[in-house]
Parts: C-alpha cells; sequence; structure tokens
C-alpha cells in the first residue's frame, strides 16, 4: 500500500529567486511546500479570518505588516484569491520596497474573476500536483497509485482513500458551484462531473456529452474550462503531423489524479477494471510529464497522436518546433497497463517514424512489468524507471 510517514516528502518544485504565482488543486501540498521552501518568510494566510477582514478592508495594512522586513525579505501570501485585490498592492509593493511574493492559490481563474491583472507578467507561476513517484521514492506504490492516485492526504491515511477522495470531490464541487453561480445548475453539473470522470483519459465529444448530462452544448463547455481552469483536468490535443489541416481528432480530457477521476466517475465503491486501470495509467504518465515540465520548465507541448490508420500512441512530446528549415523532432511515448510486453504494440510507435514527416527522437513503451528491454528503436520501460530516466531529464 502506498502510504507515507515521514513528516515531509520532499518535493521536486524549486523555489525561483524572484516573485511567483502558485498555484494548484486543493490539497496538493502547497502551503505545506512554501512553509518548508521558505521558512523565513512572513506567512499571512487569508484564511484567518481576522487577517481576511483587516486586509479586504484595507489592502494597504500590507505594508505595514511587513514593514519591519529588509530588502528582497519573502512574503507568502497563501489563498490569495480570497482578496484579489491585493494583487494591486502586491505589485506596488514589490516596486516600491524590493520584497518578493509567493501569491498561492488554487488557480488562476478565481483572480482572474476578482478582476486582478496577475501583476503584469512581473511574477512567474508555478503549478503544484500531486505527489510524483520520484518524490515518494521507497513509498511509492504502482497498484495502489493507480487505484487511488497520489494525493498528500489519501496516502497520509490510506485505509481511509475513498471516504477522503469522495470528500475532496465534494468540497471542490461545493466551492465551485458557489463562486461560479452554478446553483441553479446542480443536477447538469453533477451528471457532468460523473460523465468527465468515466471519460477519464478518452476523447472527449462535447456534443454527446451535452446529450448525456442534459445540457446544452455551451454549458458543457463552460464546465470543462472551469474543471481546466481550476487545475482538476486538463485537456491533451490530438497532435496534427503533416503540415496539411485535416480535420482534427477530438482532445483527450485527463484528470489530474487518477484517485480524483475515481470519486468524480463515482466509482470509489466498485472494483476497478482493467480497461480503467489503463486509463489511470496514462494518467499517472501524463501526471509526471507535467511534473517534469513544470520542475524544469521545459514546458515542452505535450499530445496524443491518432495514426491514418486509426492506431493511437498516447504520448507525443514535441522536443524542438518546426521551423521552415527542419522538420519537428519528437518523442513518443506508448502507455500499456500489462506485466508482460507485446511486441505488437510497437506498431503504432514505428508507424510514426515511417510517416516520415517528423524526426522520432524516442520511442519509448512504459507498461507495468519488471524488466527492460530494448526491441530495435523502441524501448521498453517499467513504469519506475521511465520516471527515473524522465526526471534525470534524460529523455528529453
Ligand atoms: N511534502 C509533504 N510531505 C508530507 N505531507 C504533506 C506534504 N505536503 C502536503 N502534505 C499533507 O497534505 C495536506 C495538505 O497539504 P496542503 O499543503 O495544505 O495543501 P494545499 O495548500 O495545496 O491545499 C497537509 O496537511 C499534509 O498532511
Ligand atoms: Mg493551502
Amino acid at each position: 500500500m502506498n502510504t507515507i510517514s515521514k513528516p515531509y516528502i520532499q518535493r521536486l518544485l524549486k523555489c525561483p529567486e524572484v516573485s511567483f504565482f502558485l498555484f494548484g488543486p486543493r490539497g496538493t501540498g502547497k502551503s505545506t511546500w512554501l512553509r518548508h521552501t521558505l521558512p523565513d518568510a512572513l506567512f499571512l494566510d487569508l484564511l484567518d479570518s481576522s487577517l481576511y477582514l483587516e486586509l479586504s478592508r484595507d489592502p494597504h495594512r500590507l505594508e505595514a505588516m511587513a514593514g519591519h522586513l529588509p530588502d528582497s525579505a519573502w512574503v507568502v501570501l497563501d489563498e490569495i484569491q480570497k482578496i484579489p485585490a491585493l494583487l494591486d498592492e502586491v505589485h506596488r509593493l514589490i516596486e516600491s520596497r524590493n520584497w518578493r511574493f509567493a501569491l498561492c492559490g488554487s488557480s488562476a481563474r478565481k483572480l482572474r474573476r476578482g478582476g486582478a491583472n496577475l501583476l503584469a507578467g512581473r511574477a512567474i507561476t508555478l503549478n503544484m500536483e500531486s505527489f510524483s513517484a520520484i518524490e515518494l521514492g521507497e513509498s511509492f506504490d504502482l497498484s495502489s497509485a493507480l487505484e487511488w492516485g497520489s494525493l498528500p492526504m489519501v496516502l497520509r491515511n490510506p485505509e481511509r482513500a475513498s471516504d477522503i477522495l469522495a470528500a475532496y470531490l465534494d468540497t471542490h464541487i461545493r466551492e465551485e458551484i458557489r463562486q461560479e453561480g452554478l446553483l441553479r445548475n446542480v443536477p447538469p453539473f453533477m451528471r457532468f462531473i460523473s460523465i468527465a470522470g468515466q471519460l477519464n483519459g478518452q476523447a472527449v465529444n462535447i456534443q454527446n456529452i451535452a446529450r448525456d448530462a442534459g445540457a446544452a452544448r455551451g454549458t458543457v463547455e463552460s464546465y470543462f474550462t472551469i474543471i481546466v481552469d481550476t487545475l482538476l483536468g486538463h485537456f491533451l490535443p490530438a497532435w496534427r503531423a503533416g503540415l496539411k489541416v485535416r480535420e482534427a481528432a477530438h482532445p483527450k480530457f485527463y484528470w489530474f489524479d487518477p484517485g480524483v477521476a475515481r470519486a468524480a466517475a463515482g466509482w470509489l465503491h466498485d472494483p476497478v477494471d482493467r480497461s480503467w486501470e489503463g486509463f489511470s495509467l496514462e494518467t499517472l504518465v501524463y501526471h509526471e510529464l507535467r511534473v517534469y515540465n513544470e520542475v524544469s520548465r521545459k514546458q515542452r507541448p505535450i499530445h496524443y497522436y491518432r495514426t491514418p490508420a486509426g492506431v493511437e500512441v498516447d504520448f507525443i512530446v514535441e522536443t524542438s518546433r518546426r521551423t521552415a528549415a527542419s522538420i519537428p523532432h519528437i518523442i513518443a511515448i506508448e502507455v500499456k497497463r500489462a506485466d508482460t510486453w507485446n511486441r505488437s504494440w510497437e506498431k503504432p510507435l514505428l508507424s510514426l517514424e515511417a510517416a516520415g514527416k517528423v524526426k522520432v527522437d524516442r520511442q519509448i513503451a512504459v507498461y507495468t512489468g519488471e524488466r527492460s528491454y530494448r526491441f530495435g528503436p523502441v524501448e521498453v520501460l517499467p513504469f519506475g524507471r521511465f520516471c527515473e530516466l524522465l526526471h534525470k531529464g534524460d529523455l528529453f
């Protein structure tokens, strides 16, 4: 069982030298990381109601509260989305006092809704995710990650995983419903959440979902926007190999964490089947790719690919873009929930190379077996080995 007993698990995310926003779904460990990473900072948590009242009445109090701090000292404002107007003050203080701010919240959406200007590009943005397999090290257990994901609070209390995940989603949804004014539309929103949960890892056809959820197409689009903006889920676009613009395949949708996807689907009390585990494994691979993209600041575009023959390659990472003078370089990743590798699964990977429109730098297959193999150009890697190479910077 995946479980953590250490008081603090070191995260891969590095603290920048300059002011930054830190976003990420609730409970991914943002506040914990900030307290650990910036132990000497002035820590202002807007969940504290007296602080909240004081600063919302008079944002200028912020300067007085930090008044004793020297040049370039850190100030953490946690749950910044509660007072978007504070950002104007922060902006002023970065320039006039040269303090550095760490601004933490669940999403940029809530700040923008409050009319905040996100500091006009003066701060960089970081995203926090569930634990990476690398962060967990010895205590990472793939089969429980496939079932329950890797949110810190789930790992702290694995025997209560299903209750924690149910409450997690419930709180999230309540919050969104309240903030987005969805109250009149609660039943279609709830149906949407369960459909989107069950679709984890699959191509999304908005029209069909709208029909199943009993909502208008535009409504379903706005629901997806809420989920994506609050970083609960991500669209994985279809990749177009050629220059010719053909009709693009629908994007796929992945929740940020397999446990949260299962809670959304309403399947916490049903045993997971093999096909669900397949999507969960893809969810974990996508999660590791995002974490690596974030931590390394490489931010390479990630897609999936449907070959002309209709077979899929799960992930295409574009490692260098197409230019007038050269074709794009990619690495291709195929994911299989299987303990033994079947060589027929290499075909979609090999077909990419054959298409000739890209330079395929690496062809990687990730599976749940124990051994690594090399079959011609294809590297077959156990999930753990894949994560090691990825986070070492060996893949891109
Ligand atoms: N790095 C970590 N190591 C161990 N436990 C953690 C870590 N980060 C978070 N947790 C656990 O998860 C809980 C939620 O983390 P928190 O920092 O409050 O998340 P967020 O601020 O993103 O909502 C914490 O109370 C703690 O128990
Ligand atoms: Mg927090």
